[in-house]
């Protein structure tokens, strides 16, 4: 058993999974009064973020069970004990990934979000899946929030909030990355810069596409 599979986390994650599946964007009317064009524009927009996801507000947006399980996997492997992750929402990726820190043998997860009533609920689960001492959650916007104060190394960085901020947020943390690091993107095929960064030669990554939605890199030098 792992910290992952078994109480309290365990039938955490299920609540958290079966409540976030019913209120899906695609159901949510928050969305769906979006034109899907206008969706698809707002997503790749560097400046209209904060109002995209003040109407997402109240859903959850987690990764997928699957996603969830290779942020674990890939936390543990890589024996990482320096995490970054950019969008916390209610904390179900954050709780993923201070699981694999705790089953490390401890470490320190810095994850950001700047939705006030996000931070609260992700604490709270945090707390309940017995994890909270593992994690630092930084309110505010990613850009300003991981700017400073950032640990000398990091062995693994998630990014998941505003998919147009993927290469600044990249280049706020690019120099601590360790060899060997590893970043891990959801739905960064919404943002084609990040990925022709990633993906050329001589930049310093390698980097594939990785299950349906994610982008897996890692860090070269
Ligand atoms: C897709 S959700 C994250 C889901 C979470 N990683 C999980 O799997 O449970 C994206 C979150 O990032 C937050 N966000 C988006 N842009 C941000 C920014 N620039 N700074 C801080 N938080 C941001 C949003 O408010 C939203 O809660």
């Amino acid at each position: 058993m792992t910290t992952l599979t078994r109480a309290p986390l365990a039938p955490l994650l299920d609540r958290l999974f079966d409540e976030a599946a019913a209120a899906s964007p695609e159901t949510s009317p928050a969305v769906t009064e979006l034109a899907p064009e206008e969706r698809a524009r707002l997503m790749r927009s560097k400046t209209e973020y904060l109002d995209l996801y003040g109407r997402l507000k109240d859903l959850p947006l987690p990764v997928s069970r699957e996603t969830g399980a290779l942020l674990y996997m890939l936390a543990r492997s890589c024996r990482a004990r320096t995490i970054i992750e950019f969008g916390t929402s209610f904390g179900i990726s954050t709780l993923h990934l201070a699981a694999a820190l705790r089953d490390n043998g401890g470490g320190r997860l810095i994850t950001t979000e700047f939705e006030p009533t996000k931070v609260v609920r992700a604490r709270k689960n945090l707390t309940e899946g017995g994890l909270m001492d593992l994690v630092e959650i930084r309110e505010g916007d990613a850009l300003q929030t991981l700017g400073a104060d950032l640990p000398e190394m990091v062995d693994l960085m998630l990014l998941d909030g505003a998919k147009a901020l993927y290469p600044e947020i990249l280049t706020l943390v690019e120099e601590r990355l360790r060899p060997g690091a590893l970043i891990i993107a959801d739905n960064a095929d919404y943002n084609p810069d990040y990925l022709a960064r990633v993906r050329a030669p001589g930049n310093g990554y390698m980097s594939v596409p990785f299950a349906e939605e994610v982008e897996l890199s890692m860090r070269i030098d």
